[in-house]
């Protein structure tokens, strides 16, 4: 079987320099089909990380390896974010451009480092959320997170750049990332028992571990809330033999960093739940696709699945590969991941036919959050009741939910389904709120008078997090932050997405700025919104514009 070899993969602030020997051998350890062209995306990623850069003579290389046309494979480099062609500067900072983060100073911290660093080897610019924001501020190094930032570690910063102390010898608290789950609940503190719950699937029917999910009431904890049982159900239901199952690992949510714990601290129960849903379904192979943010963590999962194979629990009749994204949120939308995972740009698909019966290659599968598979084990594990009887009649069981801004204690909360808002910023530790974000941009801002809402399927902000503004932060300055980041991550692929984002953002400015055009800005934004929501292709267009009906619904109230 095939040892990954991914030891370099640490921060790194020298890269080899490339030849292709070297770049052959290096993918050969990493899969051994580099070639094919579903690989090409991976390839690419995979060179990127250790060459520092994807050069055009890399580019016709692999063009010709894989006889995969030149123009797809630029194609593939202009659409992702974190592929770049230019060899890079010895140290490449990306601080996440987030509006908590801007809430902690980013916008002078950038300021500074590009005036300190203007004559070092470094590159300075910013990205959407790193899923950090319980640390901000916060940026990746070479693609490595720094967490924290700010004017009492900044000199530091800046004397280990200038002074160009390799990465490896940074101090390894520079690259420390801590998990602070400030209140436990069953699936955070559970005794999990690793292989417990798989050895309960194998002794029943697919239908019946099934069932299992469906009597707990489980439902997806990556935004839409859908019936788990439903879907694999589905899946399992079709005739075609190949099936596959997908954990969604992209996390791009600004505000939203849940499944970053449960990747570092429980990718086991993660691994366990899909392969139980293997069990279920009849899948022969799963996928996880990991956003390009989270490459810290690669190393770790791979050990993780490399164990899961030593027990002989995978890579028989099922095994996992782990894939890695490169820095385009849209590929969290399920069709667009599943594009992605097939090696090309990530340009969602039209629904129906849904993943569940056309799915990855063609062939159903199961696409499912990090947190639903964690779930999939603790209920197997514990017993469907365990599940159901925490949380409410429609949304059962607890989960996490990823809590930063202006409270006390930003972090991460484990509560039941259904606990109110409330309980949520008080145990934050959140003081003179003005309203919260929930669910990021694409959820709701919720103010006082509504606190009380219970976070659960049946109201807006399915996602788990929440993003707290005290009464200093202005709702027009969050409005316009959460535009401009679907302005940027739109994928261009449908007009009412491209031009609409541009648009509204355009239209937000003057309603700012142009007392005279105010309440016309109003009545376009509201009739653009409209038009986005109904004839966008997918779920980033159809939702870029609630941030803007927010505003617009408590602006008389909140800003005037
Ligand atoms: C623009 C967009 C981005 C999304 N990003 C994520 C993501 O990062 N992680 C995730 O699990 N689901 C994300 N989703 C939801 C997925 O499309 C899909 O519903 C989910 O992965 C299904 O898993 P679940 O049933 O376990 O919730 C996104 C949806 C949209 C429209
Ligand atoms: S709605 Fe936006 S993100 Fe979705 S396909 Fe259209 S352009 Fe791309």
């Amino acid at each position: 079987m095939l040892k990954r070899d991914t030891e370099w993969l640490v921060p790194n602030s020298t890269f080899p320099d490339w030849n292709t020997e070297r770049a052959e051998q290096m993918l050969l350890q990493q899969h051994p089909h580099p070639f094919s062209p579903e690989r090409i995306l991976q390839s690419l990623v995979l060179l990127q990380l250790r060459f520092g850069a994807v050069t055009n003579p890399m580019q016709e290389w692999l063009s010709q390896k894989s006889g995969v046309a030149l123009t797809d494979i630029r194609a593939l480099m202009s659409f992702y974010f974190f592929l770049e062609q230019d060899k890079p500067p010895r140290y490449h900072l990306r601080l996440a451009d987030n509006i908590v983060e801007r809430h902690a100073g980013l916008t002078s911290l950038q300021e500074s480092l590009t005036h300190r660093l203007c004559s070092a080897d470094c590159r300075i610019d910013t990205t959407s959320c790193i899923g950090l924001s319980d640390h901000p501020v916060s940026l990746l190094v070479n693609g490595f997170p720094v967490t924290h930032l700010g004017p009492h570690n900044l000199d530091e910063l800046c004397a280990l750049i200038i002074n160009r102390v390799p990465l490896q010898k940074w101090p390894r608290s520079w690259f420390a990332v801590d998990n602070r789950v400030h209140h436990k609940g069953p699936l955070t503190s559970y005794p999990y028992q690793r292989g417990k719950a798989l050895t309960q699937a194998r002794g029943m029917t697919g239908d019946q571990i099934i069932d299992r999910i469906g009597e707990a009431g489980l439902r997806g904890l990556g935004g839409a809330g859908f019936p788990t049982a439903f879907k694999w159900h589905w899946c399992k239901q079709q005739a075609e033999p190949v099936k596959y199952i997908t954990c969604n690992a992209d996390e791009g949510e600004p505000g939203t960093f849940k499944d970053r714990f449960y990747l570092t601290e429980q990718a086991d129960q993660m691994i366990e739940g899909m392969v139980i849903a293997a069990l279920a379904v009849g899948a022969q192979a799963g996928f996880i696709y990991l956003r390009g943010e989270y490459v810290y963590l690669y190393t770790h999962l791979e050990r993780c699945l490399r164990r899961w194979r030593d027990s002989g629990d995978l890579g028989q009749d099922f095994d996992i590969e782990l894939h890695l994204g490169a820095g385009a949120y849209i590929c969290g939308e399920e069709s667009a991941m599943l594009e992605s995972l097939e090696g090309k740009r990530g340009i969602p698909r039209n629904k129906p036919p849904f993943p569940g019966t056309v799915g990855l290659f063609g062939k159903p599968t199961v696409v499912n959050n990090v947190e639903t598979f964690v779930c999939a084990t603790y209920i197997l594990q514990q017993g469907s009741a365990a599940f159901k009887n925490t949380g409410n009649e429609k949304s059962r069981g607890s989960r996490l939910h990823s809590v930063s801004g202006d409270c006390r204690q930003p972090g991460l909360y484990e509560l039941a389904q259904g606990s109110s808002l409330r309980t949520l910023l008080e145990l934050s530790g959140a003081h003179n709120t003005l309203c919260a974000q929930i669910g990021g941009p694409s959820g709701a801002l919720f103010f006082e008078d509504q606190f009380d809402t219970p976070l659960d399927f049946e109201n807006p902000g399915r996602g788990g997090s929440v993003m707290v503004f005290n009464k200093d932060r202005s709702i027009v300055n969050i409005t316009r932050h959460f535009t401009r980041f679907f302005r940027h991550e739109s994928c261009g692929f449908c007009t009412p997405c491209r031009a609409g984002t541009v648009a509204l953002d355009q239209l937000l400015d003057q309603y700012e700025h142009n007392p005279a055009l105010q309440a016309k800005s109003r009545e376009d934004m509201q009739e653009l919104v409209q038009l986005m929501q109904h004839s966008s292709h997918c779920g980033l267009g159809k939702t870029a514009g609630l941030p803007v009906l927010n505003l617009l619904q408590r602006e008389p109230a909140h800003e005037q």
